[in-house]
């Protein structure tokens, strides 16, 4: 993390490059530009043992550390990280952030960047500002920090299931607008993403369920193995929080290559893509429709996901490109997770429709690009379009064999709280 620094370089994270030249008409001028970022992602365990050398690492040749952090997150583990910093004799400044969905705000974002700002903490530009939390917080201060300067380095201290596999090590941070979620943003990835599964001890039922919405996603379309060790193993990962409160060192072991798997899958196709230049993004498998109905239904983001996953899934299947047997495997692993695999916003056809549109012109407008399994589970392919009718048969078939579950196929806990909007 602390590379030796090139002269004139304004961030040890960032390297750049370039060329300038005159048209051959000699009228004008052309540029390229590019800009190389570096980042590391560490699965550990005891981040605030005052042994773990993680955040030592980065904070310590600096003397100081400046965190927003979770509330939820803060009650939890605030005594551990300031005891973490405190024994290091490296300066903390805290910002307890509130960071549940409806958060998700440029309101919120400006609290962040004032706490960082001239008036507060005064950031430098290379600094690495420490963001400790779920999927919300690493959003909403990772957009921050893409502000602040014009782009600041973060750390990801990711403390939930979505944020250690999907949110944390991700690029894209972002607040809710109109048209989407999550469709106000930046691409700003951050220079280090922390997991450390012993932190889901404290995480609630609701939110370790459907953070693993996110890791059969990355199973079903890329690979295999990791579909295995859910199939294998997942209830029970599910019911000790990876081990964290339950089971044996194997288990606990079994737990973090999930991690691992994951993340090597998210990162093999999406960190090199980190500033989204191409649409081959096998892990927007159950992103295709869920953004347009993901708030309307009022489902938990993972729930959102295995709805869609559900549906791509059928459709994968009536195209010819998945047979039954694989689609049904993965429905029946998204069903022992508890996951939810119907809601009835699917019916309402102009507002999946409207959302198919909008997310048609969000990947560029000559193709939807819908990722789906092919050929087998842990293979993607690409439907290119999916005609209103064929969305019509997929959703049909997946209504009936919904009707057919005891619980209508809507998963356990999936839903936000409807007056609030609270995760
Ligand atoms: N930017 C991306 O690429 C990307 C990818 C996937 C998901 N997301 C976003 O991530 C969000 C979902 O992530 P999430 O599930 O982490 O949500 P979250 O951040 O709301 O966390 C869920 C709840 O758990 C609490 N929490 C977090 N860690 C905890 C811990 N260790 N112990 C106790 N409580 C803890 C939080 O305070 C919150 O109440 C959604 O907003 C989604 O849009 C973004």
């Amino acid at each position: 993390m602390n590379a030796q620094r090139e002269p004139f370089a304004t961030s040890e994270y960032y390297r750049g490059g370039g060329e300038v030249r005159e048209t051959a008409d000699g009228t004008g001028i052309e540029i390229t530009a590019s800009l190389t970022a570096t980042m590391r992602v560490t699965v550990t365990s005891g981040v605030f043992g005052p042994d773990n050398p993680t955040l030592l690492d980065v904070y310590g040749p600096r003397g100081r550390c400046v965190a927003v952090v979770d509330a939820v997150v803060d009650r939890h583990y605030g005594a551990a990280l300031r005891a973490y910093f405190a024994h290091h004799g490296i300066g903390l400044t805290v910002m307890v952030c509130p960071a549940t969905e409806s958060d998700k705000t440029l309101r919120t974002v400006e609290r962040i960047l004032d706490f960082l700002g001239v008036n507060h903490c005064n950031v430098a530009r290379d600094e690495p500002i420490l963001v400790v939390g779920g999927g919300v917080i690493s959003d909403t201060a990772g957009l921050a920090t893409a502000l602040l300067h014009r782009r600041t380095p973060y750390v990801m201290l990711a403390t939930s299931v979505v944020a250690a596999v999907d949110a944390g090590p991700s690029p894209r941070t972002c607040v809710n607008g109109d048209q989407f979620k999550n469709s106000i943003g930046a691409y700003h990835p951050p220079v280090l993403t922390v997991v450390d599964s012993g932190l889901f001890a404290t995480l609630d039922d609701r939110h370790l369920r459907h953070g693993m919405a996110e890791i059969v996603k990355m199973a079903a379309v890329d690979e295999l193995r990791l579909f295995e060790l859910l199939e294998e193993h997942g209830e029970r990962l599910l019911a000790t929080r990876f081990g964290s409160t339950g089971g044996d060192a194997a288990l606990r072991k079994t737990g973090d290559e999930v991690l691992h798997r994951s993340l090597l899958s998210y990162l093999r196709h999406e960190g090199t893509n980190a500033y989204e230049i191409y649409q081959d993004r096998p892990h927007a498998y159950g992103h295709t429709w869920s953004p347009g109905f993901e708030r309307r239904a009022g489902l938990l983001h993972g729930h959102a996901v295995a709805v869609d996953m559900a549906l791509s899934t059928t459709l994968a299947e009536l195209v010819g490109w998945l047979p039954a047997a694989d689609r049904e495997r993965i429905h029946a692993l998204n069903r022992r997770l508890g996951l939810a695999v119907y809601d009835p916003v699917l019916e309402r056809s102009d507002i999946i429709l409207a959302g198919q549109e909008a997310m048609r012109s969000k990947r560029g407008g000559r193709a939807l690009w819908a990722p789906v399994p092919r050929g087998r589970i842990g293979a993607v392919g690409y439907l290119e379009d999916v005609p209103a009718e064929l969305l019509a048969e997929a959703v049909e078939l997946n209504r009936v064999r919904a009707a057919a579950l005891p619980d209508g196929g809507r998963g356990t806990g999936s839903r936000l709280d409807p007056t609030t909007g609270v995760s």
